[in-house]
């Protein structure tokens, strides 16, 4: 053999052993069938929340006299990029907050208005937005609003009549007070949750799982009979400290009111306290864990419920996120609380948890990101203006384009093994396994699917096979990418370091688009279906 022959056969081999330690192992697969479907995204799981906490109203969608608001004290900014985010619906007005709040102070005149001790933060409460400057709020940001009762400090009867004055046209008293307060026309509120986290011992009017059961029953009584339509939510567990029992608590809620409310809430915040990356990416699997065992518990109660036409209850994931950097006493205090400023990692974990209500659309019919402005939040507003934050992207690439049918995906890709660590502040510990670097799910709708992909590995890319078995793929596919060079990277006001770019279209070769999904990435491949 020549010797320039030689030389061109060892750079050959040379040039593969690079190319094969750059990327991680053998090609991954990724396979789905159109066929395999399963089941109808919920626009829900694009909600948010807005309570009454730090500056998530005051100063957040609300600052009153700022040149920056409209007549009605909408931060005008704050609404446009809330309006990027296209949220189906917002819950309001708590969290721990609704345990000691009587909406009846937060309407009528604004000047009759009284200030209350604000006791779940420690704020001086002015109840200048209530319920009718929220529902406005609603309407101008295109989404439903989703009222929680008060089921700690509060009465079934109270309850009962906050639907009476949003829901009820004419005639009963609290009806013919909204009408009296400037709103002739009923909201028809239709999602109303039955108290919120009852099994923590550290909201106000903490109650045990059989006494919650009884007062949920019987407010849900009177509202149904105030508002036949409304969909009802109840308090699932959201304490998964050591001592705690969250499945008890989920499972005497399930059996006791199957026949009753529409959804159970649950609720997860993770963080990573101890700076180890990969355990804290692998977070969004406790998240499916937790899915899956309700879900258990959900089928094994309908087989017994009584629903008439009512379909079975769903799963709200009525409040998630990261959040452990302002978790002390004093950042969880008074009118900055809960200020958390996001990185790269933290969206990685948001687009994990998007990817299990998509993985689990059949059952999760709901989801709300905690919370909209400011409070641990995708939009962080300040007098002179916003910046959206890294957690902004990923919520808004799933809400804009995850919709119509999931599908069923099959990932083959190399996998890691967690510490035991803890996903949150007080959580017992856990160990996760076989953890797999690509975190995938996808939708079908109109003859396009939608792949989104978190590559969880922190150096490497993982080169990946995207194969259709259920036909041929029309020429290029788009693909969309939230990146940057390091996972701490954060964004602030007029520096958007991490956001969704628009990456070159890939070709498909017939039914497999081959693609490389870079290190510590989340990556949206989009393509048309012959
Ligand atoms: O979102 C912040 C708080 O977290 C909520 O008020 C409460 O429901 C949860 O514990």
């Amino acid at each position: 053999m020549k010797k320039t022959v030689k030389i061109y056969f060892v750079l050959i081999i040379l040039f593969s052993l690079i190319c094969n330690f750059k990327v991680l192992g053998q090609n991954a697969r990724i396979k789905f069938d159109t066929e395999r479907i399963v089941g109808e995204v919920d626009k829900n799981l694009y909600g948010n929340f807005v309570e009454h906490l730090g500056r998530c109203v005051y100063g957040g969608i609300y600052e009153p006299g700022s040149q920056l608001s409209d007549p009605d004290g909408f931060r005008k900014d704050v609404l446009e990029a809330v309006k990027g985010l296209n949220v189906s619906l917002i819950r309001y007005p708590g969290g721990n907050f609704v345990s000691n709040y009587h909406w009846l102070d937060g309407v009528g005149p604004k000047n009759e208005r009284v200030p209350r001790m604000e006791l779940a933060w420690a704020r001086l409460e002015t109840n200048e937005f209530g319920t009718n400057e929220f529902v406005k709020y609603c309407r101008a940001a295109g989404s439903e609003p989703y009222l929680s009762v008060n089921m700690g400090t509060g009465t079934i009867e109270e309850a009962q009549r906050w639907v009476e004055y949003c829901n009820v046209k004419e005639g009963p008293y609290y009806a013919e007070l909204r009408k009296k307060h400037g709103f002739p026309e009923p909201y028809n509120v239709k999602y109303w949750s039955l108290g919120n986290e009852m099994d923590g011992e550290w909201q106000m009017g903490h109650l045990n799982a059989e006494d919650y059961n009884k007062k949920a029953m019987e407010a849900a009584k009177l509202m149904r009979l105030t508002s036949p339509d409304i969909k009802l939510i109840a308090a699932g567990s959201s304490n998964y400290r050591p001592h705690a029992d969250p499945d008890f608590w989920n499972r005497s809620v399930i059996t006791h009111l199957k026949d009753v409310v529409d959804y159970i809430a649950l609720h997860m915040y993770v963080g990573n306290p101890d700076n180890n990356y990969y355990n804290f990416l692998s977070t969004p699997l406790v998240m499916e864990e937790r899915t899956r065992i309700v879900r258990g518990m959900i089928e094994e109660a309908m087989q017994k419920a009584d629903r008439g036409n009512r379909p079975p209850m769903y799963i709200a994931w009525d409040e998630y996120n990261v959040w452990y950097r302002a978790r002390t006493t004093e950042t969880m205090q008074g009118t900055r609380a809960l200020e958390e400023k996001y990185n790269l990692e933290d969206a990685l974990v948001i687009g994990g948890f998007l990817n299990v209500f998509i993985r689990n659309a059949d059952i999760v019919k709901m989801a709300n990101m905690a919370q909209l402005v400011n409070v641990i939040a995708p939009v962080f507003a300040e007098e002179k203006g916003i910046f959206r934050q890294t957690i902004y992207f990923p919520l808004e690439m799933f809400a804009k384009n995850m919709k119509g049918k999931s599908l069923d995906l099959f990932v083959d890709c190399p996998t890691y093994n967690t510490d035991e660590f803890n996903i949150g502040l007080g959580e017992a510990t856990t160990k996760q396994t076989n953890v797999p670097y690509l975190d995938a799910s996808a939708t079908y709708e109109n003859g396009e699917v939608v792949i989104c992909v978190v590559n969880r590995h922190k150096d490497k890319p993982v080169r990946t096979d995207i194969i259709c078995q259920s036909g041929d793929f029309i020429d290029v596919l788009k693909v969309s990418e939230i990146n940057a060079s390091d996972i701490k990277t954060t964004n602030d006001f007029g520096v958007e370091n991490v956001r969704t770019v628009s990456k070159p279209d890939v070709k498909a070769k017939g039914n497999i688009v081959t693609y490389e999904f870079p290190a510590h990435s989340l990556t949206m491949i989009r393509g048309r279906l012959k």
